[in-house]
């Protein structure tokens, strides 16, 4: 599906990234980058400003999202693996898109209605604790896309509105330029992306305190597993592996004939909710052993996951320059 595309995708990085994160996100962007002709995947260190205001753990996390992706196997080499506020193009072309964007399209942005609706129910004011950055997220991250040439972008549902958002800014700023300046965008989605439930069967999320951290120590791994909330069934009577998290997060992980056993043993009565924990958490330890031993390697070693992201960065400027270059001389008559 992405042969011969460009595909773009970035990731904030507001936590130590989970096992909702690795099914719904990490696993799935780094099988595009190796089907893509051209990828590029980078770390939205700018995107988490909006609400994180802890340097410290702005970059704790973003060297936890970029030792996952690395020790996951990420081909750096083939995809374009850089930190956004590495790519000085990016404060230009926000500035200057911010001048073809209508205030009524960033008035529709469901990043910033979500925390309105919510201060409204909370009782406060409307625009309570909402800054320009959570208003003007969308012309960052049209930025972001539109910097790159970029053809598609894989997202989750949530993200969607984003993506349409970028195609028109960047359909308004040819428009009025009168020129194919940038590349109009496309949305993927992807639907696994909200589906990955946490220990107590919502969504897996940081926010809930429901999540199973990637690399998870051994003991704490099997500890956290061990606690996946479960109805009250006897082993033999018959279990829905559609409403078990258990079966939705073991079917990631386990081989599709594992996968099919543990479906029929639920359906047809006979496995027991411990039994079934203990074969997730021996099959995800199985899959995460080495990946967590370069993920600690890298960790301890920050200098070589700079190293990565800097080189990353300095191949992405090639094409960001590029269409700032554009962008200048349609909107300046000058290069940038
Ligand atoms: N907004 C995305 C998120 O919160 C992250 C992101 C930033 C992104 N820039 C992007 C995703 C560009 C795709 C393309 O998950």
């Amino acid at each position: 599906m992405f042969e011969k595309k460009t595909v773009l995708t970035g990731i904030k990085p507001t936590g130590t990234p989970h096992l909702g994160n690795l099914v719904g996100a990490i696993k799935p962007v780094i099988e595009m980058s190796n089907e893509a002709e051209k990828s590029y995947i980078f770390i939205a260190d700018l995107h988490a400003l909006n609400a994180v205001r802890d340097s410290a753990l702005i970059k704790k996390w973003t060297n936890e999202v970029a030792a996952t992706f690395l020790a996951l196997g990420l081909d750096t080499k083939k995809a374009v693996f850089f930190r956004q506020s590495d790519v000085q193009e990016i404060y230009k072309l926000t500035v200057m898109l911010t001048n073809v964007t209508s205030k009524g399209l960033m008035n529709r942005s469901h990043a910033y209605k979500a925390v309105a609706a919510q201060n409204i129910e909370n009782g406060n004011a409307a625009d309570s604790g909402i800054n320009m950055g959570l208003y003007t997220y969308p012309i960052l991250m049209a930025a972001d896309i539109l910097l790159y040439d970029t053809d598609v972008v894989p997202v989750g549902q949530d993200q969607k509105q984003h993506v349409e958002m970028a195609r028109d800014i960047a359909g308004s700023f040819n428009h009025i330029y009168n020129k194919e300046v940038l590349v109009v965008p496309e949305p993927v989605i992807q639907k696994v992306a909200s589906a990955i439930p946490g220990l107590d069967g919502r969504k897996m999320s940081k926010s809930y305190e429901n999540h199973i951290p990637i690399f998870a120590e051994t003991k704490k791994l099997k500890k956290s597993i061990m606690r996946i909330v479960t109805d009250s069934k006897r082993p033999e009577e018959p279990k829905n592996p559609d409403e078990s998290t258990i079966y939705q997060l073991y079917q990631h992980f386990a081989s599709k004939d594992e996968a099919d056993t543990m479906r029929k043993e639920f359906t047809d009565g006979g496995l027991g909710y411990g039994d079934a924990k203990k074969m997730l958490f021996e099959t995800i330890e199985l899959s995460i052993k080495e990946p967590r031993e370069r993920y600690y390697d890298l960790l301890e070693h920050p200098d070589k996951i700079n190293e990565v992201l800097q080189s990353g960065a300095e191949r992405a400027r090639k094409t960001a320059a590029q269409t700032v270059n554009k962008v200048f001389e349609a909107m300046l008559g000058k290069v940038a």
